[in-house]
């Protein structure tokens, strides 16, 4: 790609490392790129930071056909920037842009656009322990029509957000609510893609979730109510007896390439895993007999983050007395100690900037 770059007369002051939370800061460029039927993807560019001017019938804005994906980059004590997997990013933008109806872009293009812009505003990536530069492209559709059909037009954004934990808590254990009512995603559905209309239904219960002092949603299957699926913006996993067990990727949870990293290396510490069906009773036996050692979820926003209790039915359940676990925490070691280069990448899942 040629992507042209038209830098910033006036970059911001930074924000203070030590303070950072998530999502609220941005840095002084953003990559675009136009679609339309003619030319295809078209018009790389690189351009200082700012809002966007769009029409009031922009398609995106009444049936939200637009997807997003999510990944990191992170400073190493050596000073180099190591981006994680941006390849899987790009390969699920792709399955994202198949079920929305939105032209693919090619994962080779998309790595090179996220590359072009972290460069351009690397000084933003922090270098305090546990910040990051959060990445987040996305494609919205664009046309200036009322009508329900595919748009023909779409935009490509790329943004960047110098971030700290994504849960005030930190590595602290977060209590999570087990939503019996509303569902997030069925079979058939979009579940399995990152799209707004997934993250606009899940709020109503994100909202009860918060009364009850609860960081986040644990979603059961939209069919029977009966079996887990994933945390708000994070897979979940429970160790339970001696295995460390998730749900399969049924069709309606997002494939996350953290849950998918995470595996590969429990697997390569010795752990038993098992990807499968787990039902809630399972769930709350395991928590009730003792079982259940250790549950946390894993997401790149929340990297992992240890669940320390669950509340289903108005019963609250604490997990390793409200600690994180061994398990976790080696386990957060290990994919963090890849992620900032302190510990060699032996998979090629790193890639430097
Ligand atoms: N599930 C949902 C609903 C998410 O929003 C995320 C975050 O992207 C994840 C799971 C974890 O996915 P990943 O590990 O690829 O960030
Ligand atoms: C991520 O982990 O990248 C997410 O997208 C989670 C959330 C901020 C939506």
């Amino acid at each position: 790609m040629n992507i042209s770059i038209k830098l910033t007369g006036q970059p911001k002051t930074k924000p203070d490392e030590n303070k950072l939370s998530f999502g609220k800061q941005f840095t002084d460029h953003m990559f675009l790129m136009n679609y339309d039927s003619e030319k295809g993807w078209h018009n790389p560019r690189i351009e200082p930071y700012g809002p966007l001017s769009i029409d009031p019938s922009t398609n995106v804005l009444h049936y939200g056909q637009g997807v997003f994906e999510g990944l990191k980059a992170y400073r190493t004590k050596e000073n180099k920037v190591l981006l994680f997997r941006p390849d899987e990013n790009a390969k699920r933008l792709k399955s994202s842009c198949e079920r929305l109806c939105i032209p693919p872009i090619d994962q080779d293009d998309v790595v090179e656009a996220i590359v072009s812009l972290v460069k351009t505003d690397i000084d933003w990536v922090p270098s305090s322990a546990g910040t990051s530069l959060y990445i987040r492209p996305f494609i919205i559709s664009t046309d200036p029509f009322l009508g329900v059909h595919p748009s023909h037009t779409y935009l490509f954004m790329i943004i960047l957000s110098p971030v700290g934990p994504y849960y005030p808590t930190g590595l602290n254990p977060t209590s999570i609510y087990v939503e019996d009512f509303y569902k997030r995603a069925s079979k058939g559905g979009m579940g399995h893609v990152k799209t707004m209309g997934n993250y606009a239904a899940s709020l109503i219960a994100q909202e009860k979730a918060i009364k009850l002092n609860c960081i986040q949603t644990l979603w059961l299957d939209a069919h029977e109510g009966r079996y887990i699926e994933e945390v708000g913006a994070m897979n979940v996993f429970f160790v339970i007896g001696d295995k460390v067990v998730t749900p399969e990727l049924s069709g309606s949870i997002l494939p996350g390439i953290t849950r998918k990293s995470t595996l590969e290396i429990a697997k390569s510490l010795g752990y038993k895993t098992e990807e499968r069906k787990i039902t809630i009773d399972e769930v709350i036996e395991a928590l009730e007999s003792s079982e259940m050692k250790e549950c946390f979820g894993t997401g790149t926003a929340a990297v992992i983050s240890p669940v320390g209790e669950l509340i289903y039915k108005d019963i609250r359940h604490t997990i390793n007395n409200n600690k994180i676990g061994t398990i976790s925490q080696t386990l957060y070691d290990t994919l963090t100690g890849i992620q900032y280069g302190t510990i060699k990448d032996t998979r090629g899942w790193t890639v430097e900037v």
